[in-house]
């Protein structure tokens, strides 16, 4: 009988996956290919590219504006020969990079809000894996036979706002989120019909009776802005664990990998460095797709915990072989091999799971600025990153990856100590686990979840753990 009522139970959990529910995360994850499509596409052709310088909230309303962004960003790239070349792709990248500014917080959130509970990891898990094939796709497409040319390279470029185009025609067609329609603008009806287009026939009242339950909560709190958000003790906790997640995802040091692989690989002892780094991409996607696979069964902690540790361990290793490759040549092996394993460890979890989960931490009152915030913690290390890596690099030599290994120590320790796990439950749950974290202040209420039995002064990480 058991095993008959969790077969129904997984098929009623199946059938929330419709179709309109398909379109709309596929559309929206649109935004996340162009996003590494554009990440991706400076590495293959610089060299290309610099001889030329040398010469020269409504969600899905929201989504659909910024691709007007995109759209110029790839237009002022595939023109720029028209015109002084340096000044037509650096404006193009700067537009392009307000886009994905914009994009990288509002998929995971429009994502994060459509999706049924039990496939919520791996929904949000797809913004990454769009992320990751946009990476692959430039990188293919970068080889020199292909487009990373001197004569194709503005279309290579230009091609970053090829996603926009189709993710415009395809958004008109999917359903706005139905939470902000409830607890935001308190369209019940609109918001039924919206749950209805993404999980099909189905009685919505239970959905609908935790929104309402959200939305007084919401309407409790004053406009949570920026500002209040970090002046707030209410969030604190939530606020911390995202951004460190963030931060974890880009002082791991992956960032170090995908903008300078080509020259890691050359350097570790490669013959064929771009193949390496086209090797390095494909890893990233498949190991992405375990993740899409495994995020709602094992969970975020625990996948988290395994990345961050197994990228430990990885740093260590290319290290040794970095040290030791003037005196063993098969240590080219070692740092090769690892330089994959810490992209699949990276992909298991570090990867995509700060994306999404920053829309779980938090209710629909604080959640806009939340991700803005941890979109801002994200990009800024990025490109800190980015920017500082080569120097490092020419001061410790062989050995810089052990700044990362220390890092990532310190980031799994964090997660084993403060991350809770979000896996299976609801929004309402989630903030209780923190309300509950928190020692109880005067005028900070109890919420009625039924999930448990904190006392308010004690933390119920502790016991999620
Ligand atoms: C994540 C990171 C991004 C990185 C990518 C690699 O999306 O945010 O910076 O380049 O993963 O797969």
């Amino acid at each position: 009988v058991e095993s008959g009522n969790s077969t129904f139970s997984h098929l009623c959990v199946l059938q929330q996956l419709t179709g309109t529910l398909t379109l709309a995360v596929f559309s929206a994850v649109l935004g996340s290919l162009q996003y590494g499509y554009s990440l991706g596409v400076i590495n293959a052709p610089q060299k290309v590219i610099e001889q030329h310088y040398g010469r020269g909230r409504c969600v899905v309303k929201g989504m659909l504006m910024v691709n007007v962004l995109a759209v110029i960003a790839g237009l002022l790239m595939v023109l720029a020969k028209m015109w002084k070349p340096h000044v037509m792709v650096i404006a193009g990248r700067c537009v392009m990079g307000f886009y994905c500014g914009l994009s990288s917080g509002l998929v995971p959130m429009y994502i994060g809000e459509i999706a049924p509970m039990a496939y919520r990891g791996s929904l949000g898990t797809l913004h990454q894996l769009a992320i990751v094939t946009g990476i692959l796709l430039s990188q293919v497409l970068g080889l020199e036979f292909l487009l990373g040319n001197d004569y194709y390279w503005p279309l290579l470029l230009g091609l970053s706002g090829a996603p926009a185009v189709l993710q415009s025609l395809l958004l008109p067609l999917c359903p706005e989120s139905p939470r902000y329609l409830y607890i935001k603008r308190g369209m019940v009806e609109e918001a039924k019909n919206s749950l209805r287009r993404l999980k099909g026939e189905y009685d919505p009242s239970a959905d609908l009776e935790e929104m309402r339950r959200e939305k007084e909560e919401v309407e409790k709190e004053a406009q949570v802005s920026i500002a209040v958000l970090v002046r707030s003790s209410l969030y604190r906790q939530q606020l911390f664990v995202a951004l460190m997640m963030h931060l974890s995802q880009q002082l791991s040091g992956i960032n170090a990998i995908f903008y300078y692989s080509t020259a890691i690989f050359e350097k570790a002892g490669v013959t064929q460095p771009v193949y390496a780094t086209i090797g390095v991409g494909v890893l990233n996607t498949v190991f992405t797709m375990v993740s899409v696979a495994l995020v709602d069964r094992a969970g975020r902690r625990t996948l988290t915990l395994i990345g961050l540790g197994g990228m430990c361990i990885c740093a260590v290793a290319m290290t040794v072989g970095l040290v030791y490759l003037r005196v063993y040549s098969w240590m080219s092996y070692v740092s090769m091999s690892a330089i994959f394993l810490f992209v699949c460890f990276f992909e298991i979890g570090p990867g995509p799971i700060p994306w999404f989960i920053v829309a779980e931490l938090f209710s629909q009152g604080p959640r806009p600025a939340a991700i803005a915030l941890a979109g801002c913690t994200n990009w800024t290390s990025n490109f800190i990153i980015g920017m500082t890596f080569p120097y490092i690099e020419a001061l410790c030599g062989s050995y810089v990856f052990i700044l990362f290994a220390v890092l990532l120590f310190g980031f799994t320790v964090f997660t084993y100590l403060r991350v809770p796990e979000t896996k299976g439950k609801t929004f309402e749950e989630i903030a209780a686990v923190f309300k509950k974290g928190r020692k109880q202040t005067p005028g900070t209420r109890k919420t009625g979840t039924g999930t448990g039995t904190g006392t308010g002064t004690s933390t119920e990480l502790e016991q999620l753990k």
